[in-house]
Parts: C-alpha cells; sequence; structure tokens
C-alpha cells in the first residue's frame, strides 16, 4: 500500500552480505516518498558500491567523520537532526555491540549516539553469531534503551547454513517502519479480527463464497498491530500477506471461522468482525464431485452461525466492532444490524464503493451517532477507525 510520506530518514548500512538489500529497500523508501541520506560503514563499502546508493537515493552516500567540506565539521550532529528516524540494516553483529556500548568510533555510530530521533536496527548475521550470550545480551540492552529491533527473519542464510539472522525484506522493513510513528493507543491489549471471505462446498470442487478480497481486514489487522496491540487474524481464503508480528490463523468455512473465533475469543479485548461470512452454507456437501445430469439439481441451503452475535451475548463480551457492507439504504440497514446484533460500533460502507477495492469510504455508527470518513486508502481509514476505538474504550 503506497503512503505519501514527507519524512527524512538516514539509511545506516553496516558490513554484511545483507547490504545488498539495502539497494531495494532504498528505492522503495525513496518511492514512499522518504527523504533518505545513506550513511555507509567502511565495511559496508565492500558490499555495496556507494554509487548505486548514491543513484537510487539521489543523494552523496557519507562514509567519513572527517569531512573537509562539511562547513561546521559536524556531520553527525547535522545528519542526525536533520532526521526523523535512523533506520540501521542490516545492522551487523558488530555494529549492535557498539551501539549497545555506545561507541562512536565512525561517522554511524557517532551519529546514532547524538541522535535525538528515534532508532531501529534491522539486524543480519549468521545464526551462531545471532546465538551466542553476547549478541543476546547487547540486543537485550538496545531494547532496553529504547531502540526498535525489526526481525531478523528464520530461513537460508547466505552462508549455506538454516536459522535465525535473516534480514527482513525491504516490503516488511518498510512496514515495520511505518508501525514506529504510529500512537500507540492499544498497547497492551489483545485484538480479535475476522477478514476475508468465507468458502462454503457443495462439493470437492465447487462452493458458495463471496467478493470480499480481504484488503480492509488486514488493513484493520495491521492498523491494530500499528497501535501495539497483540493481534490473531482470522481470515477466509484471500490473496493477500497478512501484515508482520500478526498471528494468522486460516479457515475455510463459516462453521470453522466461528470456531476459530470462539477458541481465541476469551483474552481478546477487542473484536473485529471485518469478514464476509457466507450466511448460509450447503446444507450437505456431496463427498464426490456431482456429475452433470440434464436436469438442474437443487441446493438446500442452511443458515450458518452469526459469529458477531454470538460473541456480542457472551457474559462478559470484548468491545465488538461489526462491517455492514451494503448496496442500498446503506445507514439504515446498518442501524438495524447494530441493533440486532447488540454492539457498540458498526461500520457501514457501499459495496460499489468498497469490495475488492484499495479505497473505500466508511460510516462509523455508534450510540452516540455517526462520523463519515473520506474515501481514502484502506490503511489510511483503518488506522482512524482504531484511534476510534481506542477512544471509545
Ligand atoms: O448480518 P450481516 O452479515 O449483515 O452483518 C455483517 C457483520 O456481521 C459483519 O461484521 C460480519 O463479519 C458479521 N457476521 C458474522 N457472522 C455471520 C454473518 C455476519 O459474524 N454469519
Amino acid at each position: 500500500m503506497a503512503q505519501a510520506h514527507s519524512k527524512s530518514i538516514v539509511l545506516g548500512i553496516t558490513g554484511g552480505i545483507a547490504a545488498y538489500k539495502a539497494a531495494e529497500l532504498t528505492r522503495l523508501l525513496v518511492k514512499a516518498g522518504y527523504a533518505v541520506q545513506v550513511v555507509m560503514t567502511g565495511a559496508a563499502a565492500h558490499f555495496v558500491g556507494a554509487a548505486t546508493l548514491q543513484a537510487l537515493s539521489g543523494k552523496p552516500v557519507l562514509t567519513q567523520l572527517w569531512d573537509s567540506a562539511a562547513g561546521n565539521g559536524m556531520t553527525h550532529i547535522d545528519l542526525s537532526r536533520a532526521a526523523d528516524v535512523i533506520l540501521i540494516a542490516p545492522a551487523s553483529a558488530n555494529f549492535l555491540a557498539k551501539l549497545a556500548h555506545g561507541l562512536a568510533d565512525d561517522l554511524l555510530s557517532t551519529l546514532c549516539l547524538a541522535r535525538n530521533c528515534p532508532l531501529a536496527v534491522a539486524p543480519a548475521m549468521n545464526r551462531e553469531m545471532w546465538d551466542k550470550p553476547a549478541t543476546q545480551r547487547n540486543l537485550a540492552q538496545l531494547r532496553q534503551d529504547g531502540i526498535a529491533v525489526f526481525g531478523p527473519a528464520s530461513g537460508e542464510q547466505a552462508c549455506g547454513e538454516l536459522g535465525m539472522g535473516r534480514m527482513l525484506e525491504a516490503e516488511t522493513l518498510l512496514i515495520e517502519l511505518d508501525a514506529l510513528f504510529q500512537p500507540k493507543r492499544l498497547a497492551g491489549k489483545r485484538v480479535l479480527v475476522t477478514a476475508g471471505p468465507t468458502y462454503e462446498p457443495i462439493d470437492p470442487v465447487r462452493g458458495i463464497t463471496n467478493r470480499s478480497s480481504g484488503k480492509m481486514g488486514y488493513a484493520v489487522a495491521r492498523a491494530a498491530w500499528e497501535a501495539g496491540a497483540e493481534v490473531i487474524l482470522i481470515t477466509g481464503p484471500t490473496a493477500l500477506t497478512p501484515p508482520p508480528n500478526v498471528r494468522v490463523i486460516q479457515v475455510t468455512t463459516a462453521q470453522e471461522m466461528r470456531d476459530a473465533v470462539m477458541r481465541e475469543i476469551k483474552r481478546s479485548a477487542i473484536f473485529i468482525s471485518v469478514a464476509a461470512v457466507a450466511d448460509y452454507r450447503v446444507a450437505q456437501a456431496a463427498q464426490q464431485k456431482m456429475k452433470k445430469r440434464d436436469t438442474a439439481p437443487t441446493l438446500t441451503l442452511v443458515l450458518n452461525p452469526d459469529i458477531l452475535a454470538e460473541v456480542a451475548a457472551l457474559p462478559k463480551p470484548p468491545f465488538c466492532v461489526g462491517f455492514a457492507a451494503e448496496t442500498e439504504k446503506i445507514t439504515a440497514h446498518a442501524k438495524t444490524k447494530r441493533a440486532q446484533k447488540s454492539i457498540p460500533l458498526i461500520v457501514a460502507n457501499r459495496v460499489q464503493d468498497a469490495v475488492g477495492q484499495d479505497e473505500s469510504e466508511l460510516i462509523l455508527i455508534g450510540a452516540h451517532g455517526m462520523q463519515t470518513l473520506a474515501r481514502a486508502e484502506k490503511l489510511i481509514l483503518a488506522r482512524t477507525l482504531i484511534e476510534h476505538i481506542a477512544s471509545l474504550l
């Protein structure tokens, strides 16, 4: 999801093979609207060329603390004051150790120590280096010092070994970075989100589903995580990549979604039911593929459980938020649903404007009235919705 930023970032690159990914990261940061100043350590220059990063960022790459061209000779102060955030990607084990101990012996480590803006690191190293007590000690210290640690991921490493220490991909780092700037209105809260369509089988190859893409539900899950919540995303079949740091439970049918929700709901403070749950399923799905005949078959449908209504009727329900996608009389239908399901908040949208699209327009309908959120990207709307929910809690 592309977003317009007007933020300045210092992208610090340290010595590791993952430095090659910094080129793609620079490109994505620039595309997202960040003004990027690349600063490299001496070791990083062995892995990736300054000319590449200069071309992608549109600015000369800095490496030297002793820059005679800098008017006041204080590049480290100037750079850190101009930045809204500093991201070190990749952050080598050596650089993490330097940060943990406040060492400042080159431009990058010095500007980190001199900073007055948030600092994030994306570690990348061999799994043995990652596992060493010294590295883990340093990471614990960095976290305690308020430094954000993005990743690493587990998987195949450049050295051929398998384990923890792969730098997160550039797309994921951008998502992590965005989250850094969001207010933590739901810190410590557990949020359950349902998303996507459900699929109700007719036989092993056919089924009943709907046109929900899952985009709104995934955006709500991401916005809740950005706000500091522990998020569980229960999703029907979609083609989307779930946001990072969200626990995902994949389901197919409404009944499976209901069972997953009821299993996970107990410790959740908020339930946001964005999924387009099929209202009916085939009474008896065929075990074998139904053969074509001369006469059309009759399908007997039965009602699916209403998950949201069931959760709202629990003795101690979480704060429940429903979604109502309507083709006509949008607010009237949504108000009726809010009343029928006894929920404090329902979010109405027009099917024609929302389903499958990257943007939507929402109407929040609560006990104290209505609020319209003008057409915008679903992530932007989701952030506003999360703010609204936090203010109602
Ligand atoms: O009843 P209706 O489908 O119109 O209401 C929409 C809201 O109810 C959505 O929040 C949807 O996730 C939820 N719902 C549900 N279980 C169903 C049908 C809808 O949780 N069987």
